[in-house]
């Protein structure tokens, strides 16, 4: 029997194995599958618009028929040992689907593999994990038809993936096979990246409060102490003179000479100088700073997020770590920057209301479907009118078209335009902001 399913019978269930993996968007991406087999997954990306593929395994006849299904894709017939030793091509999604138990060096094998990932690349590991509580044990050895095979516990997976600077991001069930003794899981092996977290709201809000809670999980940063410092080092410059005992007029000084790139940049360096995994940072500047430090993080691999106890609040739920260290306060956050996006937004007049409607995506769970705009400090709740089917998107990301209505007035004064944020409103009254500045400055009035 076919090991895949492409003609016939197969022994292993490879479309649910292909919606386990959850491959991430492939369009434009290139894609190596170590341990290809007749390259089912190499052809799965190659329709999904991967823009190069690669398929490596060392069965001639696997490699034979998974040329003649798929003739655009290279399939190359080498051990996974020698390819990695040779080749220096990098790939954005590498997969490695039930295979690692056949290495002979697990460990030295996923470094190999790591190794050949673009900055930006995923490890998609799909294998047997051995369940054990019990952190000293690495390995479980399983008796099998084909003889014993070892098996990754989850903590040793971790931390080998850990030592190299990477981290276990996705971790979800992948299908049963028969004859399966342990149960299979898929995990997506990402670069580990620092999170920081702004609070730029003005002074009165607890945004110093907030860091001695949080300076236990991670590094607290004040602006202020950057701007005091600046003033101390540069006492007699154009936008320190007449600041000095006030750094809000520091930063609006800075913004008046145009200098908010420069503030920018050195916010940019304060920040980026720790190497701790959750920085936060807390302090009033104006928003052209905030603007220009948005620009600065968008190529990056920071995770930046926002904080705020201006617009609204969330109780802690526990999914994010350091929400749930204040169970009482009144704190928001809101989902990272490169995690959500509107689309579009378009505008409709209809007698003495505005009608927007607003197109996006985001990959968060909105259990309601609730989304609600603030504008100009009131709140409208949105209508779920429709989830597009946008397969661009990948697997993780849900698509909406959402509307809103709101006085004429609102968008006469043209606060759509400059104020509005919009949120999708989860369960326990999360809310999520839904970056949208470049779509709400482009309202068109049908
Ligand atoms: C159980 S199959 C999994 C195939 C495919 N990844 C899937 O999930 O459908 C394992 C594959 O790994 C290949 N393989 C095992 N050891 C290998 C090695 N050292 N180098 C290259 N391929 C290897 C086998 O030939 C086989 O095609």
């Amino acid at each position: 029997m076919n090991y895949q399913s492409l003609n016939g019978p197969s022994a292993s269930d490879s479309i649910g194995k292909l919606a386990a993996i959850r491959l991430p968007e492939l369009r434009g991406k290139s894609f190596l599958d170590l341990g290809c087999n007749e390259g089912f997954f190499c052809g799965a990306a190659r329709f999904s618009g991967a823009s190069r593929v690669v398929g490596v395994d060392y069965e001639p006849d696997a490699i034979e028929k998974a040329t003649s299904h798929f003739p655009d894709v290279e399939f190359i017939r080498s051990g996974w040992d020698e390819y990695l030793d040779t080749s220096e091509e990098k790939f954005d999604v590498i997969l490695f689907a039930s295979a690692i138990h056949y290495a002979e060096d697990q460990e030295k094998i996923l470094e190999k593999a790591i190794g050949l990932l673009t900055e930006d690349g995923v490890l998609i590991l799909e294998c047997g994990i051995g369940a054990t509580d019990d952190p000293t044990v690495s390995f479980i050895t399983h008796e099998r038809w084909d003889g014993p095979k070892k098996y990754f516990t989850k903590g040793h997976l971790r931390s080998t993936v850990r030592k190299l600077n990477f981290e276990l991001f996705y971790d979800g069930d992948s299908v049963k096979q028969m004859g399966d003794a342990i149960d299979r899981r898929v995990f997506h092996i990402r670069r580990r990246r620092q999170s920081i977290i702004f609070n730029f709201d003005p002074p009165g809000n607890g945004k110093s409060g907030m860091g001695s809670l949080l300076v236990a999980a991670g590094v607290y940063k004040r602006l202020d102490d950057l701007a005091s410092d600046t003033i101390k080092a540069q006492p007699n410059s154009a936008f320190v003179v007449g600041a000095e005992q006030d750094i809000a007029k520091f930063w609006a000084r800075l913004v008046d000479l145009s200098m908010h790139d420069w503030a920018a940049n050195r916010i940019f360096e304060f920040v980026t100088s720790s190497t701790a995994e959750l920085t936060y940072v807390e302090g009033w500047v104006p928003d052209q700073v905030i603007e220009q430090l948005d620009h600065l993080f968008a190529g990056t691999n920071f995770i930046t997020f926002r904080m705020s106890r201006r617009d609204g609040y969330i109780p802690p739920t526990g999914r994010n770590p350091v929400a749930a260290t204040h169970s009482n306060d009144e704190t928001w956050f809101t989902t990272p920057i490169a995690d959500a996006c509107v689309d579009y937004v378009h505008g409709v007049r209809a007698d003495n209301t505005f009608i927007m409607t607003a197109v996006g995506w985001h990959d968060i769970a909105v259990p309601h479907d609730q989304y609600c705009l603030i504008v100009g400090g009131n709140r409208f709740s949105g209508e779920l009118l429709h989830r597009p089917n946008r397969g661009d998107l990948g697997p993780n990301r849900i698509p909406f078209v959402v509307s809103f209505k709101m006085p004429i007035e609102l968008q006469q004064s043209r606060a759509v335009e400059a104020g509005a944020r919009m949120y999708a409103v989860g369960a326990h009254r999360e809310l999520f902001e839904l970056p949208a500045k470049q779509a709400l400055r482009d309202v068109r009035i049908a």
